[in-house]
């Protein structure tokens, strides 16, 4: 495996564009290949099985393209392939893990909401979490069905959207929740919209910043850092329709982009 080859990263749509953000500013050398697999998003209500399968297949797909590590930047995807991908894959596979520590270690009132899919909260993964960090502090799981779409719609601000979001971030509040984890990859985007509904005592947290740190970290332990001089470029492919992803590729990543199909999907 070479260091000048390029970084894998996919999701089940756009969120996974919140990770890239990260990795990007934290390896401005790398390259990096994106799989926004719009054609299936959202995962959250999909069969486990189904969501293994359209994993093996996009890190196949990258692996075909000669990434050097991927990046699973979707919980959902985690909780339901992370095991397996690990298993099948020789590339170093990195993934998500909601911010539940950090969320711990900030709280005053001893209550953390996690906003989350609802497969994402029924995992094996997350309910470890919930018992590794959930003896100090109440943690409470909100699913949020609706909101990858809106954010697959690029409605980030909309009255759906608000709506839906009170929806779920009030009851949290109501029971006493200051910290807000953001357990999925498309939640970010609405990060603004939740702060504001939550008001600025409230901290919402992700976990973008930290998957791209454990992802420096893995390529520097493999000496497959890319030289730090080199500027990096980005690729991108969907299966969804290509219009629609350009677009909201573009309105959420903010630069110009060119989409291709997904190969074969
Ligand atoms: N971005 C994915 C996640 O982090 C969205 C899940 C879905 O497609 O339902 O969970």
């Amino acid at each position: 495996m070479k260091a000048a080859n390029p970084i894998g990263v996919f999701d089940s749509g756009v969120g996974g564009l919140s990770v890239l953000q990260a990795i990007r500013r934290a390896l401005p050398g790398e390259h990096l290949l994106y799989v926004a697999d719009s054609a299936y998003a959202p995962y959250g209500d999909k069969s486990q099985q189904f969501i293994e399968a359209r994993s093996i297949a996009i890190s196949q797909f990258l692996v075909s393209q000669n990434v050097k590590a991927i990046v699973v930047a979707c919980n959902t995807a985690t909780g339901a392939a992370v095991t397996t991908l690990r298993s099948k894959f020789a590339v170093p596979i990195i993934a998500m893990e909601p911010a539940v520590k950090p969320a711990t270690a900030n709280t005053q009132s001893g209550v953390i909401g996690i906003l989350a899919t609802s497969r994402t909260l029924a995992s094996d993964n997350f309910v470890r979490l919930f018992a590794r960090h959930g003896t100090n502090v109440e943690i409470l799981g909100q699913a949020c069905p609706g909101l990858v779409e809106q954010v697959e719609a690029g409605d980030l601000s909309g009255n759906t959207t608000r709506l839906l979001l009170e929806r779920y971030v009030r009851p949290l509040l109501e029971q006493g929740a200051d910290t807000l984890v953001l357990g999925c990859t498309h939640y970010p985007f609405l990060a603004p919209l939740i702060q504001e509904i939550a008001g600025s005592k409230v901290a919402v947290i992700d976990s973008a910043a930290a998957v791209a740190r454990e992802l420096r970290r893995r390529l520097e332990a493999d000496h497959l850092l890319a030289d730090s001089a080199r500027i990096g470029t980005e690729y991108f492919w969907t299966s969804g329709t290509l219009e629609k992803a350009q677009a909201l590729v573009a309105q959420l990543w903010q630069v110009d982009v060119e989409v291709c199909v997904l190969p074969s999907h």
